[in-house]
């Protein structure tokens, strides 16, 4: 990534400019009123939030786009749109949050559009060959959420779109809420990040929307989830199922471990337990609680 020599200075120079950034961490946090698609009840956050008026949907398009745009010249390789996990593209996406009756909710079409004009909007700023690619939802893990047959047209109409990969995630950080029985499984804090993966059949656990969408669409698909094995891996690529694999917790435990599986030293398993203790407590920088150090 050419941009990493210079992250430092880009930071240095914006508290140069922002003196108060570093003030404000012992401040109390102030928070913004949430907003979303629509007014729909969140069981996880325990409150409503308001829905957005068409030119508050308009400005966000163009802060993502502007926000693409500063990616680019930030010297970054390419861009990854966040439409996954309950955030708020994804909130569009899903029938589940987005009760709207204009262009911008009902079909699936009008669920995707403020993702296809951030999509147009970023494009002109940034050229045609500048990687934007996206993550969403094979399935929300929620009552009338996204599943696999809506995850496909959804894919389908983000291969249209034209971003350069898709990226097959799922869960809504809502699914907590419920029980195991209506989420298939045990019910964690972040639904993409599934614990208690023990056997290579629990590997993959995304693998079924990215099969769907491989068997519709050109537009090259990354999964992501609970992989840990290189022959499970080297299976999943070889079967034409997905073209590129996403690791997450195993490189938190071994920032190296696509090096090792380069290397003749051993295809092994990552050592990685899918525990989820790493996740960032307090201001705590995210690492694996889990390795004896
Ligand atoms: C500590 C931690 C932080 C994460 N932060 C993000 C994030 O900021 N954005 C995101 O899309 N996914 C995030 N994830 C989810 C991972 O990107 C990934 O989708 C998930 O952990 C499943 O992949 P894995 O089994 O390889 O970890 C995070 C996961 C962990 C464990
Ligand atoms: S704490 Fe360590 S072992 Fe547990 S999921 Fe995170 S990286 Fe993996």
């Amino acid at each position: 990534m050419k941009l990493l020599p210079y992250l430092p200075k880009v930071y240095m120079s914006y508290v140069e400019q922002h003196p108060e950034v570093l003030q404000s961490q012992d401040q109390p946090t102030q928070f913004v009123e949430p907003t979303a698609p629509s007014p729909v009840f969140d069981n996880l956050f325990d409150r409503t939030p308001r829905g957005l008026d068409i030119d508050e949907i308009n400005e966000i398009i163009d802060a993502y786009a502007e926000g693409i745009r500063r990616v680019q010249e930030a010297g970054f390789d390419g861009v990854q749109l966040h439409a996954a996990h309950g955030y708020l593209l994804s909130s569009f996406i899903s029938p589940h949050t987005n009760k709207r009756d204009d262009q911008y909710g009902g079909s699936t079409e009008n669920r995707t559009r403020i993702i296809a004009e951030i999509y147009e909007r970023a494009r002109k700023k940034v050229g045609e060959n500048f990687p934007v690619i996206i993550k969403f939802n094979t399935m929300d893990l929620l009552p009338d959420g996204i599943e696999i047959v809506e995850a496909t047209k959804v894919g389908k109409n983000l291969s249209k779109i034209g971003f350069d990969a898709i990226e097959t995630s799922g869960g809504m950080w809502e699914a907590v809420t419920q029980g195991q029985e209506q989420m298939g499984w045990t019910p964690v804090i972040i639904p993409e990040s599934r614990t208690e993966i023990r056997s290579k059949d629990q590997e993959a656990y995304f693998l079924p929307g990215a099969k769907a969408l491989k068997d519709e669409i050109k537009t090259p698909i990354i999964l992501v989830g609970g992989l840990k094995s290189f022959d499970k891996i080297e299976e999943i690529l070889e079967s034409g199922n997905a073209d590129f694999i996403s690791l997450s917790r195993p490189l938190i435990r071994q920032p190296d471990l696509p090096n090792l599986w380069l290397s003749d030293s051993g295809k092994n398993t990552a050592e990685c337990i899918s525990c989820n203790a790493c996740l960032p407590i307090g201001a705590e920088a995210t690492r694996c609680r889990a390795k004896k150090e």
